[in-house]
């Protein structure tokens, strides 16, 4: 019994431990192409409710593949957010990532 009480308890030392790791969110891998920086922060920060091909609508999220915004739409709708989706100004932290963002939402068109 005590036995199994610390193997449990040494276990979950080991989960918080590696929860703890140094992965930011956002922290993107060195070496990474704007394109791919791009993708990395709309999978991290948009996939959940767009899909990473943009069609998934979950929370009733607009499908960006059939999306007939410019630019300029795309970025307000980002920082401000609208209806079901919350503005993700903050959550991208940098209009340089946001810009990345933007392109890559462009490249789910076709
Ligand atoms: C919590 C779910 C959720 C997340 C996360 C989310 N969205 Fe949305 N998004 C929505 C919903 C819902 C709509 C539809 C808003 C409306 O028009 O009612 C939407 C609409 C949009 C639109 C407008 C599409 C159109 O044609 O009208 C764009 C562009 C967009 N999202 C991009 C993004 C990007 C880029 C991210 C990540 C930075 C993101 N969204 C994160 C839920 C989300």
């Amino acid at each position: 019994m005590v036995l199994k009480s610390c193997i449990f308890s040494f276990s979950i030392l080991l989960l918080t431990a590696c929860g703890n790791g140094s992965t930011k969110e956002n922290e993107v891998i060195p070496n990474e192409t704007p394109e791919e920086k791009g993708e990395s922060l709309y999978v991290l920060n948009c996939a959940s409710c767009h899909g990473e091909d943009g069609k998934l609508g979950s929370s009733g999220a607009k499908d960006l593949s059939v999306s007939k915004l410019n630019d300029q739409q795309i970025e307000e709708i980002i920082r401000k957010g609208k209806n079901a989706m919350p503005a993700q100004e903050a959550v991208l932290e940098t209009d340089e990532n946001i810009k990345l963002v933007i392109e890559h939402v462009k490249t789910l068109k076709r």
